[in-house]
């Protein structure tokens, strides 16, 4: 069974333009997708529908196998942990420790189990001195890893990530990646950092209102039409390597990484 299947959904709010048309998407239990597109593609919808925080205007979306409409989307968002896209309609407890608590707590789970849970997944997200501290006074920075704490804490089989790097400095993007790296969960990352994607998923979906990509990230950084469709720009280091392997010759494909970058370079020598 599917983590997440839509078919054929479309997406308008109240009566204005459909902002998502036909989406179709399988995601299996465990799978790790990117999702990408330009600003106002329907990204941060499509996550709030499948994590049945909204309905779709047209079409199915299963989760878990549990069809999505008003009298299942409670049972809908106990599968899927949501991480919005600003922090501040997520962390609302006085303090952080009580807010990374909340998710467990309504589990019906035990005082110790949740105080255990609460403890690693501070941890994990690099929060534990942030503990005490009133969350509406962090920065934007540290409510994002807040956040992502109180997701860690609830373990939900399936986790849909609005920009979670977007606002962290460069460690703390890098925590949050080697965080991702090792979750057993499977994820839809949406995201216009393109090298954090890389590094995450070998699929990735591309989003313009409609899907008009899905597939893995090496077919899609051959494609120039689609890349050019969703203002998708590679990261410095491949645009680098494309104007290198032009310039002299040598046909590399984009590199996806700076590590595999670096072994085209020493290749050319
Ligand atoms: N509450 C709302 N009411 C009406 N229109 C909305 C609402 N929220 C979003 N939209 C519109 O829906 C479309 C898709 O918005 P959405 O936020 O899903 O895009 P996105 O891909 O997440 O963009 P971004 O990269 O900027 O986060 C946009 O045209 C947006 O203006
Ligand atoms: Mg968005």
């Amino acid at each position: 069974m599917d983590a997440l299947n839509l078919q054929k959904v479309c997406y308008r709010y109240s009566e204005g333009p459909f902002v998502l048309e036909d989406i179709d998407i399988a995601l299996r239990q465990g799978e790790k997708v990117s999702l990408v597109g330009p600003n106002g593609a329907g990204k941060s919808t499509l996550l709030h529908l499948m994590a049945g925080l909204s309905l779709p205007s047209k079409g199915n979306v299963d989760v878990d196998g549990i069809q999505l409409a008003k009298r299942s989307a409670p049972e809908v968002r106990r599968r899927v942990g949501f991480l919005f896209q600003d922090p501040d309609d997520q962390i609302f407890m006085p303090t952080v420790r009580e807010d990374v608590a909340f998710g467990p707590n309504n589990m019906g789970l035990d005082e110790a189990e949740v105080n255990r849970r609460v403890d690693s997944a501070l941890a994990q997200a690099g929060v534990v001195d942030l503990a005490d501290r009133v969350p509406h006074r962090l920065s934007i920075g540290e409510k994002k890893r807040v956040a992502i704490a109180g997701l860690l804490a609830m373990s939900p089989p399936t986790l849909l990530l609005d920009e979670p790097t977007a606002n962290l400095d460069p460690q703390g993007r890098r925590d949050l990646v080697n965080i991702l790296k090792s979750l057993p969960q499977g994820f839809i990352l949406a995201t216009h950092d393109l090298s954090v994607a890389f590094e995450l998923t070998e699929r990735v979906i591309v989003l313009k209102r409609k899907v008009i990509f899905d597939g893995s990230f090496r077919d899609l950084v051959k494609d120039e039409k689609v890349l050019k469709e969703a203002n998708l720009e590679l990261p410095s280091f491949s645009r680098l390597m494309m104007m290198y392997s032009k310039g002299t010759g040598t046909n590399f494909p984009p590199p996806l990484t700076v590590e595999e970058a670096y072994e085209q370079l020493m290749k050319g020598r």
